[in-house]
């Protein structure tokens, strides 16, 4: 089968934009498989870091893109997912700020998003997907059917994250989370390659004032249109 005929939602958007969450959720729903594309990006980042290759060093950069171990797998406790770099749960180094902004450093080189490309081709597999990220719409599934541009304010997506750190017992302050968000926002909205932005027919959908089962439910309610 060709695999632009297997289904595919996209929602991209900016970080703390509640993406992950909700496009985990409106996956189950519809039965799809789910990609989370950040983590790939973040995987790049701690397994570079660990092997202590420079942030300028392409073309290990791209090796190791080509051969991380890579495997996703849902927790039977909290049902969260699990990310495993060669077979090593690192669920909990991923989600740390500084392995986001490595993350979006390592983002703006086109050699490694394309490097990244076909890892995430990979995942477009029957019955369906939900990817999230941030050019999933635009560059990696372009002929998606349904594509979601996800927003809240940057004041909403940094209270968000200080409540998530907070039930980690991580304590961190609003003026400090909201320059880290903005500071990662221009750089994923300003750079030359695939920035972040809503494809011409992607669906716009601000999230700031709405719970995430509404978000769910409308996102849902698009797909089945
Ligand atoms: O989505 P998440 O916050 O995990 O992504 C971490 C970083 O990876 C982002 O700030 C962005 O720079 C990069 N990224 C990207 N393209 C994607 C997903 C993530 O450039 N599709």
């Amino acid at each position: 089968m060709n695999s632009t005929a297997i289904p595919v939602v996209t929602i991209d958007g900016p970080a703390g934009s509640g993406k992950g969450t909700i496009a985990r959720q409106v996956a189950e729903i519809l039965g799809y498989h789910y990609l989370d594309s950040g983590s790939l990006y973040r995987i790049l980042a701690l397994s570079s870091q660990q092997q202590q290759v420079e942030n300028d060093d392409l073309e290990a950069l791209v090796e190791l893109c080509q051969t991380m171990l890579i495997s996703f797998e849902v927790s039977s406790v909290d049902e969260n997912v699990r990310v495993f770099l060669s077979n090593q749960d690192v669920s909990g180094q991923l989600r740390t700020e500084e392995c986001a902004a490595r993350a979006s450093q390592l983002a703006a080189h086109p050699q490694l998003r394309s490097a990244l490309l076909e890892r995430q081709h990979a995942f477009r597999v029957l019955p369906g997907l939900v990817a999230e990220g941030r050019d999933m719409g635009t560059v990696v599934f372009p002929d998606s059917n349904t594509k979601i541009f996800l927003t809240a304010s940057v004041h909403e997506r940094a209270t968000r994250r200080q409540k998530q750190l907070k039930k980690q017992g991580i304590g961190a302050s609003l003026d400090h989370l909201l320059k880290e968000i903005e500071a990662r926002d221009s750089r994923d909205e300003n750079r030359a390659i695939s920035p972040l932005r809503p494809a011409k027919d992607a669906v716009l959908v601000d999230s700031t004032d709405l719970s995430i089962d509404q978000v769910v439910q409308r996102i849902v309610e698009i797909v089945r249109r």
